[in-house]
């Protein structure tokens, strides 16, 4: 099978068909979920959780992220993987956020970066790896990365009000150029709000049905965590 671009999902998008994602950290399952015809992996920095056995994912490092990701690609050649960049990988300035956008992309050979967090500086961080010609994923809701300022790993947009900020948090990333969105944590009517008002595929998890598809990570998924 041919791998997906942006463009297929864009259009996927368009005509309502769910598109397919999965977490891998590895050779083995990368291959496995290729086999199997998983159109997005995430080498989510859950890879902290799930495979280095720390209980959050603040330890994660670049080199981490990187040495995962070269591994996945490697069992999955043909398919559309996004590297998720860790805990003050992207933090500190659009430079910053840029350099390390551009080693997922340069020793990885990711079709895409992912960053949590919204408001205006992550929208900036978001623009700048954009206009570097790197295709860039939003994270919003529950955002693991922030979860000191969010009071714990809670879900989001429980309120009126709550859910109008994430909506508008969606479309300032929109904006600023995030090729997609995945929306994490939130009641199934905010993901179906910010689903029907993109103009980009919005992936979710623990979002509702209504997004454009979901993301499962693979080991809550065949229940070994
Ligand atoms: O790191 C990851 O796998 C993620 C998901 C939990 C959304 O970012």
């Amino acid at each position: 099978m041919a791998k997906k671009t942006i463009l297929d999902f864009q259009s996927m998008a368009e005509k309502g068909e769910k598109i397919v994602y999965l977490t891998a950290y590895d050779y083995l399952t990368a291959k496995m979920q290729e086999k199997a015809g998983v159109e997005m992996i995430l080498v989510g920095d859950s890879l902290g959780m799930v495979s280095l056995g720390y209980d959050k994912t603040f330890p994660v490092t670049m080199d981490d992220m990187i040495r995962h990701c070269q591994a996945v690609r490697r069992g999955a050649p043909n398919t559309f993987i996004v590297g998720d960049m860790p805990y003050m990988s992207y933090q500190v300035s659009d430079e910053q956020a840029v350099q390390n956008a551009g080693r997922f992309i340069k020793e990885a050979d990711m079709d895409c970066i992912k960053l949590e967090g919204a408001g205006p500086s992550i929208a900036s961080r978001v623009k700048a790896i954009n206009d570097a010609g790197i295709l860039c994923m939003g994270h919003i809701g529950l955002t693991p990365q922030f979860a000191g300022q969010l009071g714990g790993y809670k879900a989001q947009g429980r309120t009126a009000q709550a859910a109008l900020k994430l909506i508008d948090q969606a479309k300032l990333l929109e904006q600023a150029g995030a090729c997609s969105i995945l929306v994490e944590g939130v009641p199934a009517a905010v993901g179906k709000v910010i689903t029907e008002r993109a103009n980009i595929p919005i992936l979710g998890i623990g979002a509702g049905s209504y997004t454009h598809g979901q993301l499962l990570i693979y080991a809550d998924m065949v229940g070994f965590y």
